[in-house]
């Protein structure tokens, strides 16, 4: 059974996701998606000309990865896609945000994104995408975003040694890392630091749309907008001890 597995599609880019993929891989036979929210999930089933299966739970608890794992045993699953995309961020700094907060955005960004991958990647041949959705934070250490950005450090640099190790098997690995988009991530994430609440809002379509073109091409990384390209270009150039002095006032951080 050739499928697509995307987490995070009751909202914003994963849910893009979960439309664009079908438009694009006509051969699929079922999408499976991934989230806490049933009813949004179900919404997909309607929208998609596809068979989707739906896995809704908690990917910071361990029933949600072993239904997961026994479904991909059982069906024989072929995955050509698997997109990491639920993730989540709380703005401010360090000591103001509760630890529950900063650990859940550990869990979830990194270590929930890190055992789907490892429970799908036997699953997976020539061929087959792996899309991890990081973030233009990941580029550089953020005073006043720094549990967010250093967690989306943790995806662009595991998807990089990913993708170089995976290569001989034909398996392409791409990190997709936009700036702000309009998502619902603003409703939980609060109000962004200085430096990213200036940058207008990307559409989610074009985000996804360029992020499907960019793993079907074979790129490692996906940026969309001359802005975050900027941005990516000079993270590599300008060292962190000056991008954290710059943020630091730039995010009004004290
Ligand atoms: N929007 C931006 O500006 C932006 C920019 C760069 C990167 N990103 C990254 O893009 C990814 C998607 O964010 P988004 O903008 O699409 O935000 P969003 O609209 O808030 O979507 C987040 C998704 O993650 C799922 N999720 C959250 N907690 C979960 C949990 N414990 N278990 C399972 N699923 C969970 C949510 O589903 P349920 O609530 O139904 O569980 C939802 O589908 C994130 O990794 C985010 O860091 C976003």
């Amino acid at each position: 059974m050739r499928i697509a597995v995307v987490t995070g599609a009751s909202s914003g880019i994963g849910r893009e996701f979960a439309f664009q993929i079908p438009k694009l891989y006509k051969n699929l036979d079922e999408l499976w998606v991934v989230a806490r929210r049933t009813e949004r999930l179900r919404e997909l089933e309607d929208r998609l000309g596809l068979p989707v299966r739906i896995f809704d739970g908690d990917l910071n608890r361990d029933y949600i990865f072993e239904r997961i794992e026994k479904e991909l045993y059982r069906r024989r699953a072929d995955i050509r896609m698997l997109v990491n995309s639920a993730g989540y961020g709380k703005a401010g700094r360090f000591g103001t945000i509760d630890a529950k907060e900063q650990l859940g955005m550990v869990s979830l960004n990194c270590q929930a994104l890190t055992k789907l991958t490892q429970i799908c990647l036997p699953y997976m041949s020539r061929g087959s995408r792996l899309v991890n959705v990081a973030s233009a934070a990941a580029f550089a250490p953020q005073p006043g975003f720094a549990v967010y950005a250093a967690s989306k450090s943790y995806v662009y640099s595991l998807s990089q040694a990913l993708r170089r190790e995976l290569m001989t098997q034909g398996i392409i690995v791409t990190a997709v890392c936009p700036g702000p988009v309009d998502t619902e991530f603003f409703q939980r994430s609060g109000t962004l630091p200085g430096s990213f609440k200036k940058a207008a809002k990307a559409d989610v379509s074009r985000v996804v749309r360029k992020a499907l073109k960019d793993s079907a091409a074979g790129k490692g990384v996906s940026v969309y907008g001359p802005m975050m390209k900027g941005l990516w270009a000079a993270s590599k150039l300008i060292p962190y001890s000056l991008t954290t002095r710059i943020l630091k006032k730039t995010n009004h951080i004290e």
